[in-house]
C-alpha cells in the first residue's frame, strides 16, 4: 500500500461513460464564463476593496489586483490543461487522485475544504454588512451586539445574526435539493454585473484625482511593530523586517488578500462532464471569467480610490458608502440591494461546493463513507449538509471579521501550487493523453504559476500560516488514522447501496460543485 497509490484516469472517465451515469452535454463556452463570473465576483470586491486599501495600499490596490490576477491566469492555465486531459466532472481533487497519488489528492481535499466552507461564511458576513447599509436606508437598525461586526472576540461583542440567518435559509435548501436553477443564477449574475458596471460608470463622474496621489503611500510602521506581531506577513518577519503597512510591501500584503476576490474560476473546470465540447470550451471559460473580472476589479478599485481618499474609505460596505458619501442615498441604496442579492448565489455555491467535496472524499472512503449517504426522499447528501452548515453558521456568525479571508486564501493557493506542479508530473507520466489545452511554455509556466501562489502565501499573516499548519496537522492525523487505511482504492469495498443509486440516478454526481 502506497500513499502515491493513484486512481486511473481511464477508469474516471469510462465511469461517465456509462449510460446510466451520463449527463446532459449542454454547456457552451459562453455558459461556462456566466458561471465563472457568477461564482467569482462576491465579497471579494464588494467588501475587501474598502479594507485593504484602508489599511494596506492606498490606491495602489490596483496594482494589488492586477499581481493577484496574475497568479491566478498562471493558476488558470494549468486548471484548464488539467480539466482538458481529464474531462471528468471534478474539481483539483479528483484531476490530483489520477495524477499525484493518493496523499496529494487528500492534501488539496483538505484544502478545498477550508476553501469552500470558510469562503462561503466570509461572503456571508459580506452580505451581512451590505443587508445592514440597506436596512440602515429604510431606517431599520439592528442591535449593534446582533449586527455585521459583532462576536464573541471583538470589541462590540455579539455575534452576526443575519450571516447566521441567510446560512440556515441556504442550508436549508441544500438539504432537501433545492437546485439552483440555470435561469435564476443568470438573472442574479446579470444584477451583480449591472451593480458593478453602474459603480464604475456613475462613480467616474465623482471621482477626483487628487485622490491619486500619492498613488502607493508610504510604507509606515504597523501599529503594533513593537518587534514582533502576529499580524504581519510572515515574509516580513521572515525578513526581519520591521511590520509596516503601505509602501510596496502593502501592495503585495494587498495582492495576497485580494486574491480572495478571484477565487472561484476553479470552479468552472467542475461542470466538464456537462459541456458539450469540454476540451476546447472548459479552458476558453475558465479563462475568458478570469479576464472579465480582471477587467472589472482594476476598474471598480481604480474609481472607488479615486472617489474617496484611502483614509475615509468605509471599509466595510465601500461601493456603496463611497456613494453616500457623496450624497447619492438612492445610488448607495442600489448597490447594497444588488450586492445583497448577488453575494447570495456566491455563498450557496461554495456551500455546495464545499459538500460536493466532502462527498467525493467519502465516497472514496478517505473520509467516512457514512457521512455520504443519501437522504431517502431528499436525495441529498443530508449529513453532509447539515455538517457543512452548522461550520458555516459558527464561523459567519462568532469570528470577528478579516480572520477567515486570509485562511481560505493560504487554502486555496496551497491547492494552486500542488494543481500547477501536477501539471508537470501528468506530462512526465502520460505524455500519450490527449490535451485540448497546454499551458504554452511548460514546464516554466506552470512551474512559475507554483512559484508566485508560494509568493503570495509568504505575504499572508504570521498566525494565518499557525492557523493553517494546525490545519493541515489536523488533516493528516485524520488521513493516517483513516483515510490511509480504509480508501475504497486500496480495501476494494463496495460502495453502499443508496449512493451508488443517487449516483447512477444522475441525483448527486460526486464531484458536482453545484
Ligand atoms: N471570489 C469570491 C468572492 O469574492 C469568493 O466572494
Amino acid at each position: 500500500m502506497s500513499v502515491f497509490r493513484t486512481k486511473s484516469i481511464e477508469q474516471s472517465i469510462a465511469d461517465t461513460d456509462e449510460p446510466e451515469y451520463q449527463l446532459k452535454k449542454s454547456l457552451t463556452a459562453l455558459d461556462l464564463t456566466v458561471f465563472g463570473v457568477g461564482v467569482v465576483i462576491g465579497a471579494g470586491i464588494f467588501t475587501l476593496t474598502g479594507r485593504v486599501a484602508h489599511e494596506m495600499t492606498g490606491p495602489g490596490i490596483v496594482i494589488s489586483f492586477v499581481v493577484a490576477a496574475v497568479c491566478c491566469a498562471l493558476a488558470a492555465m494549468c486548471y484548464a490543461e488539467f480539466a482538458s486531459t481529464v474531462p471528468v466532472s471534478g474539481s483539483a481533487y479528483t484531476f490530483s487522485y489520477a495524477s499525484l497519488g493518493e496523499v496529494f489528492a487528500w492534501i488539496i481535499g483538505w484544502d478545498l475544504i477550508l476553501e469552500m466552507f470558510l469562503g462561503a461564511s466570509v461572503v456571508a458576513q459580506g452580505w451581512s454588512a451590505y443587508l445592514g447599509v440597506l436596512l440602515g436606508k429604510f431606517g431599520i437598525a439592528l442591535p449593534e451586539f446582533l449586527a455585521y461586526g459583532a462576536s464573541p472576540f471583538s470589541e462590540t461583542k455579539g455575534f452576526d445574526l443575519m450571516a447566521i440567518l441567510l446560512i440556515i435559509a441556504l442550508g436549508v435548501l441544500i438539504t432537501v435539493g433545492i437546485k439552483e436553477s440555470l435561469r435564476v443564477n443568470m438573472v442574479l449574475v446579470g444584477v451583480k454585473l449591472f451593480i458593478v458596471l453602474f459603480v464604475i460608470v456613475a462613480g467616474l463622474m465623482f471621482v477626483n484625482p487628487a485622490n491619486y496621489t500619492p498613488f502607493i503611500p508610504d510604507s509606515v510602521p504597523s501599529a503594533a511593530s513593537e518587534g514582533f506581531s502576529w499580524t504581519q506577513p510572515l515574509i516580513q518577519w521572515l525578513t526581519g523586517a520591521a511590520p509596516a503597512a503601505f509602501g510596496w510591501s502593502g501592495v503585495f500584503a494587498g495582492a495576497a488578500l485580494v486574491f480572495f476576490a478571484y477565487i472561484g474560476f476553479d470552479v468552472v473546470a467542475t461542470t466538464a462532464e456537462e459541456t458539450r465540447n469540454p476540451q476546447r470550451d472548459l479552458p476558453i471559460g475558465i479563462i475568458a471569467s478570469l479576464i472579465i473580472c480582471t477587467v472589472l476589479y482594476c476598474a471598480v478599485a481604480l474609481v472607488v480610490v479615486g472617489m474617496v481618499n484611502y483614509a475615509d474609505i468605509d471599509p466595510s460596505a465601500a461601493l456603496a458608502n463611497a456613494f453616500a458619501h457623496h450624497g447619492q442615498g438612492w445610488m448607495a441604496t442600489l448597490i447594497s440591494a444588488g450586492a445583497v442579492a448577488g453575494l447570495t448565489t456566491v455563498v450557496l455555491t461554495l456551500m455546495i461546493g464545499a459538500t460536493r467535496i466532502i462527498f467525493a472524499m467519502s465516497r472514496d472512503n478517505l473520509l467516512p463513507v457514512g457521512l455520504a449517504r443519501v437522504h431517502p426522499k431528499y436525495r441529498t447528501p443530508w449529513r453532509i449538509s447539515i455538517v457543512v452548515t452548522m461550520a458555516c453558521l459558527i464561523f459567519a456568525g462568532l469570528t470577528p471579521i478579516g480572520m477567515l479571508e486570509e485562511m481560505v486564501n493560504i487554502g486555496t493557493l496551497s491547492a494552486f501550487i500542488l494543481v500547477s506542479l501536477a501539471v508537470v508530473v501528468l506530462r512526465r507520466k502520460r505524455p500519450d493523453l490527449p490535451r485540448a489545452f497546454k499551458v504554452p511554455f511548460s514546464p516554466v509556466l506552470p512551474i512559475l504559476s507554483a512559484l508566485i501562489c508560494f509568493y503570495l502565501t509568504l505575504n499572508l499573516s504570521l498566525e494565518t500560516w499557525v492557523r493553517f499548519l494546525v490545519w493541515m496537522a489536523l488533516g493528516f492525523l485524520i488521513y493516517a488514522a483513516y483515510g490511509y487505511r480504509n480508501a475504497r482504492l486500496a480495501t476494494g469495498k463496495a460502495l453502499p447501496h443508496d449512493i451508488q443509486q443517487a449516483m447512477a440516478e444522475g441525483v448527486v454526481r460526486p464531484d458536482d460543485q453545484r
